[in-house]
């Protein structure tokens, strides 16, 4: 199996790249400056290039709030991007995984939504997310599209490494309490990919089409928090004495986020027997990681 991912750089494109080289897996990751997925050129090039016999698409435009007032490039990266991967993966017989997210969803449900649930995202990103998906799904027959949530992990910017530092800073913080979701470790999203990807390469009868990973477990980005401080308290000094809860009225941003979007992972198990880590586990040792990287 050679695999190339695009977005080596972002949270999870480098703990599929870290995966692949501890695993022996051949791979190679490309990010921005060296690749544009906007441009169907540079696509091209870099799949024939490298000839993989998997793409992993882990690039996207995440920042959900920024893309209220920059709509032109969240759906380059996000609808223009995932087109020209599964363009180049059809016309070379390449399948792909593509990442998506939990912000496809309005989150009114009040149960996990499940993978055949109606998409109807309330943000630009979420819309350019649904209409990347959409994109592969037109383009291309051999795909796996693989949404998650409320992704964090030791590289790049998240909400762990955000409360860790305001820990540090502030006696309280206040925090959205009346948002759901299901926190999700890089690491256990990257094992879940390369999982599904050595899955596909095994030539077991693979069921394409859209799948759901994340962390297990359900929780406020104010019990996200608490965790967050309570066990981080633990290993490192912190300042802050309280966390308290707020309303998503009382915190407005650019971007409306669903209420709910907890993740039904059912088929994923059921398809290709991959299992969901404890959230609260798998945060325990991303923030010793965390500590750790941070104490050089
Ligand atoms: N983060 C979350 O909470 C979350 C939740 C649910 C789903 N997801 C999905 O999970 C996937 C991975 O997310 P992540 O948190 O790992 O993202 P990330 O850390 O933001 O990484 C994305 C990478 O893509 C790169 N990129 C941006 N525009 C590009 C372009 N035009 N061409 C090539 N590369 C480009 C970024 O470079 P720059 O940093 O230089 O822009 C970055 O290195 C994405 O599909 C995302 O939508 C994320």
């Amino acid at each position: 199996m050679k695999i190339l991912v695009i977005g080596s750089k972002g949270q999870l494109g480098h703990e599929l790249v870290n995966h692949c080289k501890n695993s022996g897996i051949k791979v190679s990751g490309f990010d921005l400056p060296e690749i544009d997925i906007s441009s169907r050129d540079q696509v091209e090039k870099i799949i024939s290039d490298t000839a993989p016999s998997l793409v992993i698409n882990a690039a996207a435009y995440t920042l959900v709030d920024k893309a209220e007032s920059d709509e032109i490039t969240a759906y380059a990266v996000n609808k223009t991007g995932p087109g020209n991967i599964a363009e180049s993966c059809r016309k070379t017989g390449i399948p792909l995984i593509h990442i998506s997210t939990d912000f496809v969803f309005d989150g009114k449900k009040n149960n996990p939504y499940l993978e055949s649930d109606k998409v109807s995202p309330l943000s630009v990103y979420g819309k350019s997310k649904a209409a990347g998906d959409d994109a592969v799904r037109d383009i291309l027959n051999q795909h796996i599209i693989i949404r998650t949530s409320w992704l964090y992990g030791v590289y790049g910017n998240n909400f762990v490494k955000t409360m860790i530092r305001l820990g540090k800073e502030r006696d309280e913080l206040n925090v959205v309490a009346d948002q759901y979701g299901c926190p999700t470790c890089a690491a256990d999203l990257a094992r879940a990919v390369l999982s599904t990807a050595a899955h596909i390469h095994d030539k077991k009868e693979t069921i394409w089409g859209t799948y759901h990973y994340c962390g297990k477990g359900i929780t406020s980005w104010h019990g996200f928090t608490e965790a967050i401080l309570e066990y981080a308290g633990q290993h490192i000094p912190l300042k802050t004495k309280k966390v308290n809860a707020i309303t998503t009225a009382e915190y407005p941003t650019p971007a409306k986020r669903p209420s709910y979007s907890a993740l039904d992972c059912t088929r994923i198990q059921e398809n290709f027997g991959i299992s969901q880590e404890s959230w609260k586990e798998s945060l325990k040792k991303t923030i010793d990681k965390i500590i750790s990287a941070d104490k050089g």
